[in-house]
């Protein structure tokens, strides 16, 4: 018997719920923002979601919001109103703002930010350095935080950490698993002439698919060594992932609709310096391997590094131009595509972008739709078509690589903490993102 506590004030009626036990057609109790029960209520204030299907909210693990000091590109306001609007009910925010989020003070100061103004619920990483890493231990277990995010090359930005010895500091400094782009600086500073002024094609002929292997090799190593968990982003290369399928013990990963959308033979011709980010987009071959692999089982999350620049810096001539293009509010509808198109089943993505997140980092109550989680839903139409044009992105940047794409499948409702961010592509009033809970900070 439930209490009258335990009654739902509304539900999600008549759509497919996709539970840990699989799709069931089911009704979806929520209260004071939580899911409170999965059953049958009559009486009960319906949201109707005839024909929809209700997945637990997706969670963007990798993005590039810019504030502070790089709003001119993105603010935590707008990014997460694009978040929303793709469906998106939460966010792991990155540090190479201005300045980098490597001390206490700048984590209180993004979340001071993002308190209410952001539009989905968030966390932050705290950036590594030569010079925080004894401090990694107590900086990660700031309630609010993401974990430790290093950059092994250099990209956006100045944070790095490229040496072996201050890779093993930063590694044994703390115990959440420990986010990783992995391309190797040495290699790619040895082979810095091999840019093509004007041609960013040259692009991942510099940093070349050695570069992200011997990075990702090197962290392995080291991370066995510090017995620590990471979680390599934005992997790029199939030898990456059988190495990580024999790493499974420390190594989890992430892939991004970008690199398995895109190929270097369409996309450089096609859209230039806007198909330019790192690890860089590469070859067919390489896209129909990383597709092999998720086939596999092998990658854990689907994460959209989201990273805009304007463009006017995009329009600077290779490799004057920067690294990066948005996709926080087009992962979702890129992927639903691919599961219309027979590349994975909903099933499988639903764990990429809810409990493969959950899993990877520890999150409480996100993840799945289950009594006593949080009341997060993205609310989809498979069936319907769906365009990328220019005025429905919400970024600053204003552009995307996927303009004018036609997609099947399509994003109606955002429902963040049982509340109404986004219905129809209508934002609600107000934005109410609160921080994420990790196991490791509470
Ligand atoms: O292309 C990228 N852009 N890769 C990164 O690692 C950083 C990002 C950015 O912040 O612009």
């Amino acid at each position: 018997m439930k209490d009258t506590h335990d009654t739902p004030e509304w539900v999600l009626a008549n759509g497919t719920v996709h539970t840990p036990a699989g799709p069931l057609n089911i009704d979806v109790g929520v209260r004071e923002g939580k899911i409170v029960q999965l059953g049958s209520f009559p009486g009960v204030r319906q949201v109707d979601c005839t024909g929809l299907d209700i997945l637990p909210g997706v969670i963007d693990s990798q993005v590039h919001f810019r504030e502070p000091g790089l709003e001119h590109k993105e603010d935590l306001e707008s990014g997460s109103r694009a978040a929303v609007l793709g469906g998106v009910t939460a966010v792991f925010e990155m540090p190479n703002t201005n300045p980098n989020t490597d001390t206490a003070e700048r984590i209180a100061d993004k979340l001071r930010r993002a308190h209410h103004r952001m539009w989905c619920d968030h966390a932050f990483y705290v950036g590594a350095t030569a010079g925080n890493a004894e401090h990694l231990a107590e900086l990660e277990r700031i309630p609010g935080t993401a974990g430790v995010k290093i950059f092994m090359g250099s990209s956006t930005g100045n944070l790095l950490v490229a040496e072996d010895a201050t890779l093993a500091r930063v590694l044994e400094s703390g115990a959440r698993r420990v986010a990783i782009h992995a391309e190797d600086e040495e290699r790619m500073n040895e082979r810095k002439n091999l840019r093509v002024t004007g041609d960013p094609a040259s692009h991942p002929v510099w940093r070349d698919d050695e570069s992200a292997m011997l990075a990702t090799a090197r962290i392995l190593r080291l991370a066995r060594q510090a017995r620590r968990p990471i979680h390599i982003l934005h992997v790029t290369t199939p030898s990456e992932l059988a190495v990580i399928s024999q790493h499974r013990d420390i190594a989890t990963c992430e892939l991004t609709p970008q690199h398995l959308t895109l190929a270097a033979e369409e996309a450089y011709p096609a859209i230039g310096t806007h198909a330019q980010m790192n690890p860089p987009v590469r070859s067919a071959a390489h896209r129909d391997g990383l597709w092999y692999w998720l086939q596999q089982g092998v990658a854990d999350v689907i994460g959209s590094d989201h990273a805009p620049h304007t463009l006017e810096e995009k329009a600077r001539t290779y490799p004057d131009s920067p690294a990066g293009m948005p996709g926080v509010q087009t992962l979702l509808p890129l992927m639903l595509d691919h599961v219309a198109h027979g590349r994975m089943t909903l099933e499988r993505l639903i764990d990429m972008t809810s409990a493969g997140v959950q899993r990877v980092f520890g999150l409480v109550g996100k993840g799945r739709i289950a009594a006593g989680y949080d009341a997060d839903f993205t609310i989809v139409d498979c069936k319907g078509s769906f365009e990328i044009t220019e005025d429905w992105l919400a970024s600053r940047c204003g552009w995307s690589p996927f303009t004018g794409k036609q997609l099947q499948g399509r994003v109606v409702g955002t429902i963040v903490r049982g509340q109404q961010a986004m219905w129809n592509g209508q934002l609600a009033d107000k934005a109410h993102g609160e921080p994420l809970r990790f196991a490791g900070a509470l």
